[in-house]
């Protein structure tokens, strides 16, 4: 595992998207895998402003997101195909066939996760995952658990995360109670992985992630077994990392 800690958020969403370019400019039919929430806001700023510039061209880029909330429909603001359209897809000419999220909508939602892992199957495996990480160490939605799921599938929110999102609600109660989430296997197939994670209310998490103790109560450590992470952190969310976590990674630049 690599990590690189940064100065700020900023800085953290420009390498970030120079990665994303990278991996674009060497595959253009690349499969991305896109998270949402506040964390790669700056990413997908920095992704639009080079489309505009010329930089690089999403004709052929394939996506599938990580998660969506059950009983949201698309045009809801809170749901993530909306989020993705607005913060991303809207401003840049990526073609609508080529964007996978899972429809927390679908009249049988068991069959919904089966046909999502499909397309994955078919279409991937992703050249490169885009991830951000809970306060309780979640990747995508699967949560802190006594066992863990592997492939796409309904997950039930905990109280940690239903707080840590109620900010983008008008009240606790609105916030869904369930997800589709990508299951933690179909993550790690993915061929490269770049996690980000910005601030203080982050820094816990980091710091369980690069223990080295294996466990399905922090979900994020089974990136410690994946072959190609790069951790990108800004000053903030690396501020409990002793020496002992920084032993078990490779520091960059
Ligand atoms: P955040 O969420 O980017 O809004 O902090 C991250 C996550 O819950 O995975």
């Amino acid at each position: 595992m690599r990590v690189m800690i940064v100065r700020d958020y900023d800085e953290m969403s420009r390498r970030a998207a120079e990665i994303v370019k990278e991996q674009i400019l060497k595959k253009p039919d690349a499969v991305l895998g896109l998270a949402t929430g506040s964390t790669p806001l700056g990413l997908y700023r920095y992704l639009i402003q080079m489309y505009k510039n010329g930089e690089i061209d999403f004709s052929r880029v394939i996506t599938f997101n990580l998660d969506e909330y059950i009983g949201l429909p698309p045009e809801h603001p809170q749901s993530y195909h909306y989020f993705m359209f607005e913060n991303l897809f809207n401003h840049i000419n990526i073609k609508r066939e080529n964007v996978h999220i899972p429809s927390g909508i679908a009249e049988n939602l068991e069959e919904e996760c089966k046909r999502y892992e499909r397309e994955l199957k078919e279409k991937g495996p992703i050249d490169l995952q885009v991830l951000g990480i809970g306060v309780n160490g979640h990747i995508g939605f699967n949560e802190p658990d006594e066992s863990i799921e592997t492939k796409t599938h309904i997950v039930t929110l905990t109280e940690d995360t239903i707080n840590a999102n109620k900010r983008f609600f008008k009240s606790i109660e609105e916030v869904p109670r369930r997800a589709i989430t990508m299951g933690l296997a179909s993550i790690m197939r993915a061929k490269k992985i770049i996690l980000l994670a910005s601030g203080k209310s982050k820094a816990n998490a980091i710091r369980e992630t690069l223990k080295g103790k294996l466990t399905t109560k922090v979900p994020s450590t089974v990136l410690l077994l994946h072959s190609n992470v790069t951790i990108i952190i800004d000053k903030e969310a690396a501020s409990l990392l002793t020496d002992k976590e920084l032993t078990n990674v490779e520091l960059i630049d």
